[in-house]
């Protein structure tokens, strides 16, 4: 049996539903253990093409536990869609479970979210508004009262939460922002269809979760976003508002951290972001636009195109080191197939000094200048291989570059969307 945490090594949108599906292949349980409909990855189902924001990508293994935990926040109407969606595609979502300490995301929550983004202006963050920051905001503020899924179960109870909550909320949506008051009737009634069709779901995750290893069972336990949008490890405040690093798997599952066993960053073979903040590699011009267009990079959750650049081994080397990575998945290595040439950064030159590190200071990234070696490209279509024999010298290079440069193995590549289309080594 073996615990493994899958984290993304960048900003997020590293392919990690790939990965976690692979390593679901034999798992008892699937953990998402933070976030909320935030994120996004499609998962294909019989044949067709189905978008998932909360359920973990382990649901397509029947058998296994599905877990979203007591770290992740939920936004009940979008998990009863998407539970529907699976049902009416064949799936019967029977081990499917929701903590009941995960946190509830409230009408209050996203309306407040895209009024704070809006008074933001040019400084806004650029997030999905789904109200993740409102609602892990209530669950670090405790009082009054936020509404986690326990409180679903009760509907008295849930409106005694809401009516404490709007008592305060309605104040500064009104006094701050201008905008008419919600009323809590409206508000339960709302969210009560949802809540009521989620009971069946919602569980002591961390004792479910617990007897899966105490049984030895293989877990995955599955992040979502990526390491650099970590609310501490991250380029703060351009940032989500929960831990994606490997340290946030103990914090949102109740597992121990001496009862991890390997954790995998997911790297991809170029940098994305989405949303404002600094992105030293980032090119926006035309390679910047080929990169987005053979790499399909348009996010899942909001549509919006992605900021994209070349690789940043700077990222990923500390993204190494913050996860205590033992294995990297180094995703949509394809994607370069396009490129003669590609430059790679391997340290940024900021104030006359050389970092070989991410600094913690992330606002000193905006003035990073990257320091790029030219890696030779491969300039040939590697979709079709299955092998690490198979790949072009250069492509075998470039991947060797990676683990010289974090002193960690890369042990998946993704050479194409399809399962078959995944090296292991
Ligand atoms: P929030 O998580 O909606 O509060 O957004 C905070 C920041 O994280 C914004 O820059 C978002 O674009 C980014 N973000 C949130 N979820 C994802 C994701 O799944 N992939 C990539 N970026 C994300």
């Amino acid at each position: 049996m073996a615990v493994r945490v899958v984290v993304g090594a960048q900003w997020g949108d590293e392919g990690k539903g790939k990965i976690t599906d692979i390593l679901a292949e034999s798992a008892g349980a699937v953990v998402r253990y933070q976030g909320g409909s935030n994120a996004g990855h499609t998962v294909v189902v019989n044949g067709e093409a189905f978008k998932l924001h909360l359920i973990p990508s382990g649901i397509l293994h029947e058998d296994a536990f599905s877990i979203m935990g007591d770290g992740t926040v939920i936004d009940p109407q979008g998990l009863k869609d998407e539970i529907d969606g699976l049902k009416a595609r064949g799936l019967s979502c029977k081990h499917l479970y929701v903590s009941g300490c995960a946190h509830v995301i409230m009408p209050y929550h996203r309306l407040l979210d895209g009024l704070q983004e809006d008074a933001r202006g040019k400084d806004s963050i650029g997030t999905t508004r789904r109200g993740i920051g409102p609602a892990y905001t209530d669950k670090t503020a405790r009082m009054p009262l936020p509404v986690r899924m326990w409180d679903l179960l009760c509907k008295d109870t849930l409106r005694e939460r809401i009516e404490n909550q709007l008592a305060q909320k309605n104040t500064i949506i009104q006094q701050l922002y201008g905008h008419a008051p919600l009323d809590v009737d409206e508000t339960l009634d709302e969210i009560w269809p949802a809540a009521e069709a989620l009971h069946p779901y919602i569980r002591d995750t961390r004792q479910l979760l617990l007897g899966r290893v105490d049984a030895g069972d293989d877990i995955v336990l599955e992040g979502a976003q990526g390491t650099f949008l970590d609310l501490d490890c991250g380029t703060f405040p351009f940032v989500t508002s929960s831990h994606p690093i490997a340290g946030g798997a103990c914090l949102g599952t109740g597992i121990g951290p001496t009862m991890i066993d390997d954790v995998y960053i997911v790297a991809k073979a170029y940098t994305t972001r989405v949303g404002a903040g600094p992105f030293p590699t980032e090119d926006t011009g035309e390679q910047g636009d080929l990169i987005r267009e053979r790499g399909h990079e348009y996010g899942t959750t909001t549509g919006r195109p992605r900021r994209c650049g070349w690789p940043d081994f700077v990222v990923i080397k500390t993204s190494a080191r913050i996860n205590g990575a033992t294995g990297i998945a180094l995703t949509l290595l394809d994607v370069l197939d396009a490129f003669e040439e590609i430059p790679v950064c391997v340290a940024y030159e900021i104030g006359g000094e050389r970092f070989d590190t991410l600094p913690s200071q992330a606002d000193l990234l905006s003035e990073a200048t990257p320091i790029y070696e030219t890696l030779e490209g491969w300039s040939e279509d590697i979709t079709g291989c299955t092998t690490y024999e198979a790949l072009p010298a250069a492509a075998k290079a470039y991947v060797e570059a990676v683990e010289n440069s974090t002193g960690v193995p890369v042990k998946f590549i993704s050479v194409g969307p399809g399962r078959n289309q995944t090296i292991k080594r």
